[in-house]
């Protein structure tokens, strides 16, 4: 396979890297000149490995005439249009099932931190007020007799509403269609949603059918005692209007892990103490990224080995 030649976008885990040298003739996409790069190396990639926030388009791969696969590095794999891939006999790869129960721990993390007011009760010890003011403020939010509302019940949607099911919380779930064999109420409308419930999780992978669909509306239906989490994409949570009701109290708080230009944070949201804000870890421990790079590295070996994609996204008709 060495002479087959891979493509990283961005930075590899080392594991990863290993392994691709190993296999095959890797380059490196250079931040700077790489349309001269392009031109010169394009015509010989056959595959792409995904690493850090490159943007793998029509254009882009159109620059790669014998492209066959681009692995992408996560189960979201908006960075890539897997559509154009797809229509162009190009695989597209993520790394599902891997990530499930890492991601879904940091999102109940996310949520009791943010609905018990968690990371404000540690910065509070941490400047020694606890010794010089007494006990922390009561949190004015809690978890308990509280309805979540999950948007988009995937697999990582269902690991969250397992665990908030162990935590007593009600679950229902707005998504394209009401799945079979899931227990929770179904809402075709996420406004509906939104407004029966006291706690908003967004799982929604991005792209453009899910942008900005937490929206003003969205927002103000999630209500004044409202917490919307959002572990999902930055993108579909329209960023503006969340601050807006973060600031004119029209929900009462968030716990994010993503965000829309990641990474980085608007300012608004940096001011704001009772907010809780994650630098996109949700599936980042070494145990949970080590399966995640393998995965990715399975994929391109495995095609290249003319045994087909492990984990091709839907967008790629397989088997052909
Ligand atoms: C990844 C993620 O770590 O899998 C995803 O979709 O959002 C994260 O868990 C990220 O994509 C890596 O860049």
């Amino acid at each position: 396979m060495k002479t087959i030649d891979v493509l990283a976008t961005g930075k590899l885990m080392p594991l990863v890297m290993e392994q691709l040298e190993a296999n095959f003739t890797l380059h490196h996409l250079p931040a700077e000149g790489r349309d001269a790069f392009l031109a010169e190396v394009g015509p010989r990639i056959r595959g792409v490995a995904m690493g850090g926030h490159a943007k793998v388009d029509g254009a882009f791969m159109g620059k790669l005439p014998k492209l066959e696969i681009v692995a992408n590095f996560g189960v979201g794999y908006d960075s890539v249009d897997a559509k154009w891939a797809g229509e162009h006999k190009i695989v597209v790869t993520n790394t599902p099932d891997v990530l499930t129960e890492e991601v879904a721990d940091t999102a109940l993390g996310l949520l009791l931190m943010t609905a018990r007011d968690l990371s404000r009760s540690e910065r509070y010890l941490r400047a020694g007020l606890w010794e010089k003011q007494g006990p922390f403020p009561l949190s004015t939010s809690t978890l308990r007799d509280k309805t979540v509302g999950i948007l988009a019940l995937g697999r990582i949607g269902k690991a969250i509403a397992t665990r908030c099911e162990a935590f007593g919380l009600k679950i229902v779930y707005h998504g394209r269609s009401p799945q079979k064999d899931v227990p929770y109420r179904y809402y075709a409308s996420l406004v509906e949603m939104a407004k029966d419930v006291d706690i908003l999780i967004s799982v929604a992978p991005g792209g453009p059918d899910t942008f900005h669909i937490v929206d003003a509306e969205v927002l103000r239906a999630l209500g004044p005692a409202g917490i919307l989490v959002n572990i999902g994409r930055g993108s579909v949570v329209d960023e503006g209007a969340l601050i807006s009701a973060l600031q004119n109290k029209v929900i009462h708080s968030a716990g994010l892990d993503v965000f829309e230009h990641e990474p980085h944070v608007p300012s608004e949201l940096m001011a704001m103490d009772h907010v809780v804000l994650l630098p996109h870890v949700g599936s980042g421990s070494v145990h949970t990224r080590r399966l995640m790079g393998q995965l990715m590295v399975d994929n391109l070996t495995s095609w290249f080995a003319g045994k087909g994609p492990l984990t091709p996204v839907s967008e790629t008709p397989w088997p052909r």
